[in-house]
């Protein structure tokens, strides 16, 4: 059967960098984000014995290799389907891929959400969710709406490593995340490598480890209270020292651009001058900035 199916991206408040478990992708840490509706990822899966091989096709184009694991994705669907058809996936973005803009994770729910049906198999969300992290972690979130937590579970099989919804979509229509687009080019070490050599190496990792429970606690609190200061500064000092990690990585991993920095220093400038915004960035250059609807258009 043919399926479309579509996910939008999340960026993440409380940011997820090291695994436990790399098979597995289960965390070291809980992690909280924000699924964005204006980053979406539609995605059409069929399996067929009439195809000879797996094809992906996303924006356009064909990818060669298996740059994200697709294919390795779709072999543990068809594992759990008990399938051996190939399939072809023609997925569309309508932002940058590997920005640093989140494009793994709703690429990689819309084939969950695609992929599964299209093989027959029925999943709950939890299920979902836990299928989707195997594919790239950070997914994992964007199976769920509005507000959503990762946790990182204690179970070696990961069975307890799922995410779901801390506030539904319509908690806090106020909230805004502007995305800027410093470049558009592909960044030149991906999160997954990144994050392994960050948990090796980076000295502070274990500081990263001691203080992220606090750092989820008040976002977790502040989202609850729609008190964009509390979630605001907490996921921007969040932000903060997770680059902190990857600047203290052997090799040391820099995303950020000069603009990048530019933007950095305007928000924190018009936020002493009464304006309320805070940003956040991910493994990529590009800027988020969180503010309240009543502020966007002046951001
Ligand atoms: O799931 P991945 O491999 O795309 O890693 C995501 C890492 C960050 O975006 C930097 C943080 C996060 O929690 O989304």
């Amino acid at each position: 059967m043919k399926v479309t199916a579509s996910a939008n991206a999340n960026i993440a408040l409380v940011k997820y960098w090291g695994k436990r478990n790399e098979q597995l992708i289960l965390p070291q840490n809980s992690s909280i984000s924000m699924t964005c509706d204006g980053l979406r990822t539609v995605t059409t899966v069929e399996f067929s014995d009439n195809y000879k091989k797996d094809t992906v096709v996303i924006n356009d184009e064909e990818l060669k290799k298996d740059e994200k694991n697709i294919i390795g994705h779709l072999d543990r669907i068809r594992k759990l389907a008990r399938i051996k058809s190939k399939a072809r996936i023609v997925s569309e973005t309508n932002f940058p891929v590997a920005a640093g803009l989140a494009s793994s994770a709703s690429g990689l729910a819309a084939l969950t959400l695609a992929a599964t049906r299209s093989a027959g198999i029925t999943m709950d969300e939890k299920e979902l969710t836990i299928l989707t992290r195997m594919g790239s972690g950070s997914a994992a979130r964007s199976v769920c709406e509005g507000f959503a937590i990762w946790h990182r579970g204690n179970k070696e099989d990961g069975s307890d490593s799922f995410a779901e919804t801390i506030a539904g979509k319509n908690h806090w229509p106020e909230f805004r995340m502007i995305t800027t687009i410093v470049t558009e080019s592909k960044k030149k070490v991906s999160s997954r490598a990144g994050m392994a050599q960050t948990v090796k190496t980076s000295p502070y990792y274990n500081g990263w480890l001691d203080s992220v429970d606090d750092d989820l606690t008040k976002v977790a609190d502040g989202i609850k209270r729609k008190d964009f200061q509390t979630v605001g500064l907490a996921a921007e000092a969040n932000c903060l020292k997770m680059h902190a990690l990857m600047l203290t990585t052997k090799p040391a991993i820099i995303y950020w651009h000069p603009a990048t920095v530019e933007i950095i220093r305007a928000v924190t400038q018009w936020r002493e001058e009464g304006l309320p915004c805070y940003f956040t960035i991910d493994a990529g250059p590009n800027v988020k900035v969180i503010c309240a609807s009543m502020n966007e258009k002046e951001i």
